[in-house]
Parts: C-alpha cells; sequence; structure tokens
C-alpha cells in the first residue's frame, strides 16, 4: 500500500522536475524511515499539563471522519444521480468539507506540520509537500464549485445536476487518494524527520488550535456534522 500511494504522489504532481524530486525524496526518505525504528515517542508525548495529543494520530483521526464523509458524498450524489434534489444536505457536506476538512484539518498540517517539516529540512518546493499542498487547492476549488451549485436558486437543472455529480465524486477521489498518501507515505515520514522538541512544538500548536475549537463549541458541531452525515449516508 505504501508503495503504491508513494507512486501514486509522484503520479499526480503535474510539474515533470517535480515529480522526479519527488520520487527521489520519497525514495531516499522511505529508507530512512525502514532503516529506524518506530520507537514510539511521539505516541506518548504530552504539553506540560498533559493535555497535547500525538499530532499524527490526531490527524489520522481527522482522516478517518473525512473518509466517512466522502463515502457519504458518494452516496449522496448516487442519490442526485437518481434524480434526487437535496439542497440542504449539499450545503451541510460543502459546510463539513470547508470548515473541518479544509479550515481545521489543513490548516493544521499547512501552517504547523508541513512548516515545521520544511523546517527541519524537508523539502518544501517540488516534493512531496508540494503535491499535497497542491491538491489542497484543487479540492477548494472543487469545494468552491460545490458551495456555488448549493447557494444557487431554484431547481437544479440537468445540467446543474450531472455537474454536481461529477464534482462530487472527483472531489470524493482525490481527497481519498490525498488521504492514504499522507497516512501512508507524508506522515510516517514526518515521524522519521522531525526531531522531538519540533513535534514537540507541533503537538502542542495542534492542540492549542483544537482547544480554541472546543472553547468556542465549534469542534463538537463540526464532529457532530460528519458523524450525521456518515450516519444518514450509511451504505
Ligand atoms: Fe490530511
Amino acid at each position: 500500500m505504501e508503495r503504491r500511494a508513494r507512486d501514486d504522489l509522484v503520479r499526480v504532481n503535474p510539474l515533470r522536475d517535480a515529480l522526479r524530486l519527488c520520487d527521489q525524496t520519497a525514495a531516499t526518505l522511505r529508507l530512512l524511515i525502514d532503516a529506524r525504528p518506530v520507537d514510539g515517542q511521539n505516541l506518548s508525548m504530552t504539553s506540560d499539563d498533559g493535555t497535547a495529543r500525538d499530532p499524527i494520530a490526531l490527524l489520522m483521526l481527522e482522516h478517518d471522519l473525512i473518509e466517512q464523509v466522502l463515502s457519504a458524498l458518494e452516496r449522496y450524489a448516487d442519490r442526485v444521480a437518481a434524480g434526487a434534489f437535496e439542497r440542504d444536505d449539499l450545503a451541510l457536506f460543502v459546510a463539513f468539507i470547508q470548515e473541518f476538512a479544509d479550515a481545521r484539518h489543513h490548516r493544521k498540517e499547512e501552517d504547523i506540520l508541513f512548516t515545521s517539516m520544511g523546517d527541519n529540512g524537508f523539502p518544501s518546493e517540488g516534493g512531496p509537500i508540494a503535491v499535497m499542498l497542491h491538491e489542497h487547492e484543487v479540492g477548494r476549488s472543487l469545494a468552491t464549485e460545490l458551495a456555488r451549485i448549493a447557494g444557487s436558486d431554484g431547481a437544479w437543472s440537468g445540467e446543474v445536476a450531472t455537474r454536481l455529480v461529477a464534482v462530487a465524486r472527483e472531489f470524493a477521489g482525490l481527497l481519498r487518494s490525498h488521504i492514504a498518501k499522507e497516512n501512508d507515505v507524508l506522515y510516517p515520514m514526518a515521524r522519521s524527520i522531525l526531531p522531538a522538541p519540533a513535534m514537540h512544538e507541533v503537538a502542542l500548536r495542534c492542540e492549542a488550535i483544537e482547544q480554541d475549537y472546543a472553547r468556542r463549541g465549534e469542534g463538537a458541531r463540526l464532529d457532530e456534522l460528519g458523524a450525521d452525515l456518515a450516519r444518514r449516508y450509511a451504505a
């Protein structure tokens, strides 16, 4: 799975030179990961008050919920393809995508984890991080299109519904593949290259964001929004 995800990561980069560097970097760091035992030093990391969680585990938990909502989104698209008109639910999917997957989750990756990896010698331009950032941007563009459809007046024409279904399926496929690359390639790289103090700083900063969401009641609201969509559109 890891090899396939890495190959996929290399394949999707639109810049040829970046692709090559990405592959070389991934291969080199894969060797480093394989050579270093997982000692669990980051898994037990806590802040001074004992509340900061392992940030990689936290991000992977967020991936779990996002993947559940992606499956729900695909089932929603199937219903629209079959003729259903459920504008309110599309707005809920868009809210989860933009407020949870992007603002809450991608913010921790882009502003904290990826930045720390760059600060610790990992290539931030032309390598795997550049690929991840590019995919975040593609996802934002697709989510914006879904938001525009959700906010449009009146019943959807056949053309609009067809576009909605195509964009929803493209978004789900993109993000599912993206998550696999992060889980299987980029996050293990982060564990391998980040020194303990840097990972500790990442943990504290991620936890600060989560505590801010909790203080405003937004964390629980978004968690429940995702869980509700997954429940309502369960297989
Ligand atoms: Fe992610």
